[in-house]
């Protein structure tokens, strides 16, 4: 793990939303208390914990959508006050747009930019190959498998090459075996690139083939309940991860402390 500054961190941070129940009547919520956490560049560090915990809520803190209620977000040591243009969001949602071909998609945060025509082109076709999304350049998102849509999600973001990159539940709704390639086509894109991943999941085997760290949070009113380094060597064998020698006693720590967490109803959905 690289030393240094960190590159992204939480202090003392809370945060609260104010939601409204039948009638109209508000009611406060505790997203997020007491959140501490450094990030140091390079680092590749994944939040797991049960649903409404404030994985999200961080994440969205972390790109600057909002603020925190107390504490600070800060960011190469500055309190992050408006949108981090530094950051690339890859939320859950792949939010494609459905008039543009895959192309276009993938070229959009380039056009913003201003970039030329050719040099974007260029560009994008570099990393549409990297993804082997070759020969669908001009399919639209709903001529895409989900796979592919989540390929084209993923090398919008990194086209402009942001310093970090956040992803929540990425590959969420895909099936386990596409999952796994997005996993290693991940990794070979991430390699040696020094760019910072937050990556939020569900998936405790997916956050260990991925990440050198490990956030687990409390259930909700959530807080950061423990952080763990992933003893495994890089680089990863993504569809062999389980026969890593040090793999089963980790998984077995992880999903002990993240039952504590997880009410009888959402274990019996497991
Ligand atoms: N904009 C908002 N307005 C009101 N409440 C919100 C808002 N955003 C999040 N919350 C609430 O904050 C809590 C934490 O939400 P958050 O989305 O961070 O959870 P999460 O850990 O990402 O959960 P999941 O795993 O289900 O995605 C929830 O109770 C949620 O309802
Ligand atoms: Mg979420």
């Amino acid at each position: 793990m690289p030393a240094g500054k960190p590159v992204i961190e939480a202090k003392d941070v809370f945060r609260a939303f104010i939601a409204r129940a039948d009638h109209g009547k508000r009611y406060p919520i505790l997203a997020l208390q007491d959140a501490n956490l450094a990030i140091e560049k390079g680092e590749f560090v994944s939040f797991v914990g049960p649903s409404g915990c404030g994985k999200s809520t961080l994440l969205n803190m972390v790109a600057g959508i909002f603020q925190p209620t107390a504490g600070e977000i800060l960011y190469k040591g500055k309190p992050v006050t408006a949108i981090n243009t530094d950051v690339g969001y890859m939320t859950q949602d792949d939010n494609l747009l459905p008039w543009r071909t895959l192309r276009d998609n993938v070229e959009v945060a380039l056009e913003f930019q201003g970039m030329p025509a050719a040099q974007r082109h260029e560009r994008a076709a570099e990393y549409i190959a990297k993804v082997g999304l070759c020969g669908f350049e001009n399919h639209y998102p709903h001529e895409l498998s989900g796979g592919m849509r989540k390929r084209c999600a993923l090398v919008r973001t990194l086209i402009y090459e942001p310093d970090i990159i956040l992803m929540d539940e990425p590959f969420g709704p895909l099936d386990a075996q596409t999952r796994v390639i997005l996993q290693d086509e991940l990794l070979k894109l991430w390699d040696g690139t020094g760019k910072t991943i937050v990556f939020v999941t569900h998936d405790l085997v997916e956050a260990i083939a991925l990440s050198d760290r490990i956030v687990l949070f409390s259930r909700a009113p959530g807080r950061i309940k423990q952080i763990y380094k992933v003893p495994l060597s890089r680089p990863r064998d993504v569809f062999h991860i389980h026969a890593e020698p040090e793999f089963p006693a980790f998984f077995d720590q992880l999903w002990r402390d993240l039952k504590e967490e997880i009410t009888e109803v959402e274990l019996r959905a497991k």
